[in-house]
Formats: C-alpha cells, structure tokens, sequence
C-alpha cells in the first residue's frame, strides 16, 4: 500500500479521503498514473466511500484523466459516498458515467442551479455547454444585467475555448458549472489533461508561467492569438468580488477576494489545466471596468440573448416555450420560465415579448398561473395586453391561460395559491 497525501492506492484501488480539497488533483492524478499505468491494472475500483464534500474543481479533473485512461481500456468501478446526498450529486452531475460509462446512464438531472458535467471535443459541442449554463443562469438567478451575462459568457468561451485551441488533450475538455441565488453568484471549471499552459509557454519555471499567463497579451503564439482569454477572465472575477484559480504543472495560481494574489509551487505534477472561475453577477458595470484591452472597453457583439432571442422584428424578442423546457406540467418549472422570461425582458429592454407556443399542446394549471398568471399579476391588464402575444396556442392551452387569468384577476393579492 503507498499513500500520498491521503490518497491510498494499491491492489487496483484508489481510496479517496474525506474532504479532498484542489490540493489533492497532483495526488489524484499520480494515483491514477501507476495504478493504471506503471502497474497496468486494466479494472480499477475508485472508492469514494469515505467522501464527505467533494468539489467540482477535485472532481473535474479526476474526470478528464479517467476518460485518458477509459481510451486505453481500463474500466472504473465505483465506490459511492455513503452519505445519500453526495451519492445523489454522483449521478445528477454526470461524474458516475463519464468516470464508469458501462456501468452508470448519462445523468437526468433537469434542474438549473447546477450544470451537470459535459465533455466537449470540438467547437460545436463547446458552444452548446456554453449556451447550456448561460441558459441555466437565466433560469436561476434574479436581477441580471446583461454587462455581466455578456462578461460571463465572453469568460466562458475563452477559457472553454483555450483547451481546444492550446491543450493538445486527446480527450477534450470538461467544462461543469453551479448558480448560487442567494448571491447571483457562478462558479464555472474547466479542465483538460493535455500538454499544461507552462508547457504550452514554454517556461520552465512554472510559477512564473501562470503568473504571466493572465497578463494582456501573454499568449503561446502572437501570430495567432491575442492573449486576452485569461487575462481578461481574470479581470472579471477578481473585480466582481469572486475567484479565480488555476492548476497547471506543478504550479497553482489563487486569487480570493480581498486576499492578495498567490501563486505556489507544488513538487507533485498535473499534467493539464484547470481554471475556477467565479463571478459576481450582481456587480456593478462588471463589463465596463473589467473587459478592457490596449486600455480601451470591449463590449462582446452577438451574445447569447442576441443570438437565441432579438433575431425578429425591432424591439420585440420571441420565446419558443417548446424550445425553454419538455415539461409543463409543474409550478417548479414555471417558476424557472418565468424568471428566465422576466431576465430576458429586462436585459433585452425591448417593450414586446412573443410566446410562440408551437407543438405546446397541454400545459397544466400551476404552470400557466406561474408562468402567465403572475405575469398577468406583476404588470397589469393594459401593460400585459400591450406587451405580450400569444402566438400558435392551441385553443385547450389557451382556455387554461384564461382560467390562469381570471383567477389572478379575481384575487389580485394571491400568490401562487393554487399549488
Ligand atoms: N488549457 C490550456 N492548455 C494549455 N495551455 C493553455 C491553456 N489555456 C491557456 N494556455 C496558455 O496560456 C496562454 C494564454 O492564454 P489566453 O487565453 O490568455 O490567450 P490566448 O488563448 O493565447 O489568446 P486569446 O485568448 O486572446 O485568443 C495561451 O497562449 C496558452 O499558451
Ligand atoms: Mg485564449
């Protein structure tokens, strides 16, 4: 039996401690190198069952090195927590089939506070997972303005985009990401297991390679790129009062709110990156002071609600209610909707919305009084007949919406009493 800062291997086992913090990814992936391959073992049990947390920046990158290993035909057997929660966060965050894909189903999970983990290999693939969590953020947090929904998206195509372009890693990359409401906060993390942005920079002084990696204009090749990704994502987290980290080599960059900036070296090695960005939706003109280059603002054109959203008329944007969730039947999922519709119009600031309710043949009742009632309820008979069309309702949906209506309009004061 060898340990290595509480990881145990031997006999084709990885034990996995209670609490592995980022600390643990060298650990982690020296495991993972001689159980697999110094000592060839083709059936390797991974044995979390002592785990009481276990992050996404642990478990991302232990992720994306048993996919490496998966391609060479070692086959994982898990060991899940035994704590019902965290067993539960296995499945519903995809880890169970992406670590043991012939023995667990892609997860189900339909909720929006969390992205469950997606493996993308090419630009297709990464631009749906971006699309996926700027989706669920407008579905799970309140208040947003789109100078942060831009500077987060903007954030999530570079660091998503720099393993394609720089990583050389044969599996892709993982990209998985969570909403936390309370304070309009994301957390999104990205890891590849390719050649490691010291390597890619060519410095051999790790440290110093991460350190110069988020300063404007560092970049592998000027030729080719501009070396602003991480630069400017480095901006926006630490000015929106979040967080930022990289892993890469044998070096780890930190950066906290409030605390200085620190970068330490670890004689354990990654082979691969991973970056933790976390963002701050709720501050203040984040695009404008955080997205700068050559000292001028950028104001990234064509965003996620351009695109999905304002290609019609002027000033009207459209919702394909077919295209926002496969189920009506819920007042949970009306509330997802709604509030994605009510961010949508107001970061949109167009004075018309268009539900299109095409292949959208049976709602239920707390669907529609969450969805269309409150709407009924928070702006108004004349500013609700003005502003918003109902386009393709089938006529059985269209008398629930009625009934919807009519209740709100009896009982102005109710509040999602019909549940
Ligand atoms: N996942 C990664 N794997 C390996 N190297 C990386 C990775 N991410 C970043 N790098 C290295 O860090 C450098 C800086 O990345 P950054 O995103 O800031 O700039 P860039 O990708 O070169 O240019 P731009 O993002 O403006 O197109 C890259 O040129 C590359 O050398
Ligand atoms: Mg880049």
């Amino acid at each position: 039996m060898n340990t290595g800062n509480n990881i145990v291997w031997g006999n084709g086992r990885i034990t996995f401690p209670q609490n592995p913090s980022p600390a643990a990814i060298r650990p982690m992936a020296r495991a993972f190198h001689v159980v697999c391959e110094k000592q060839g073992y083709q059936e390797v049990s991974l044995d979390f069952s002592s785990c009481e947390t276990l992050f996404e920046s642990f478990m991302l990158p232990l992720v994306a090195i048993s996919q490496l290993y998966i391609r060479n035909g070692v086959d994982f057997k898990l060991l899940l927590p035994s704590g019902h929660q965290l067993r539960s966060l296995f499945h519903n965050s995809n880890w169970a089939h992406l670590i043991s894909p012939r023995h667990y189903d892609p997860t189900t999970y339909e909720g929006k506070h969390h992205v469950p983990a997606i493996h993308y290999q090419n630009g297709q693939t990464q631009h749906r997972a971006v699309d996926s969590i700027i989706d669920a953020v407008l579905s799970s947090l309140t208040n947003l303005n789109r100078g942060s929904l831009k500077a987060l998206e903007w954030s999530l195509n570079e660091i998503t985009d720099n393993v394609l372009n720089h990583s050389s890693s044969s599996v892709g990359g993982f990209v998985q990401a969570s909403t936390f409401s309370g304070r309009n906060v994301v957390e999104f993390v990205v890891a590849d297991t390719g050649i490691g942005i010291p390597e890619s920079l060519r410095m051999s002084d790790h440290k110093r390679a991460l350190e110069e990696a988020i300063k404007e204009g560092v970049t592998r090749d000027k030729n080719t790129n501009a070396g602003n990704g991480l630069f400017g994502s480095y901006q926006i987290a630490t000015i929106s009062g979040g967080q930022f980290h990289i892993h890469s080599g044998h070096a780890s960059l930190l950066a906290n709110a409030g605390e200085t900036l620190r970068i330490i070296e670890d004689k354990a090695f990654f082979r691969g990156a991973v970056v933790v960005v976390r963002i701050d939706c709720s501050a203040e003109h984040l695009l404008e002071k955080a997205l700068r280059f050559g000292g001028q603002p950028h104001d990234p054109p064509y965003d996620y609600i351009e695109r999905r959203f304002e290609g019609g008329e002027p000033d009207e944007i459209t919702i394909k209610l077919r295209e926002e969730t496969d189920s009506f039947g819920s007042r949970e999922v009306g509330r997802l909707v709604k509030n994605k519709i009510d961010n949508i119009m107001t970061t949109s600031r167009v004075r018309r919305l268009v539900v299109d309710f095409d292949g959208v043949f049976i709602i239920s009742s707390s669907f529609a009084d969450e969805v269309f009632g409150r709407m009924f309820a928070e702006m108004g008979p004349m500013d609700f007949m003005t502003k918003i069309e109902f386009k393709n309702v089938d006529s059985t949906v269209r008398s629930l919406i009625d009934r919807a209506i009519f209740q709100r309009a009896a009982n102005p004061g109710q509040n999602g009493a019909s549940k």
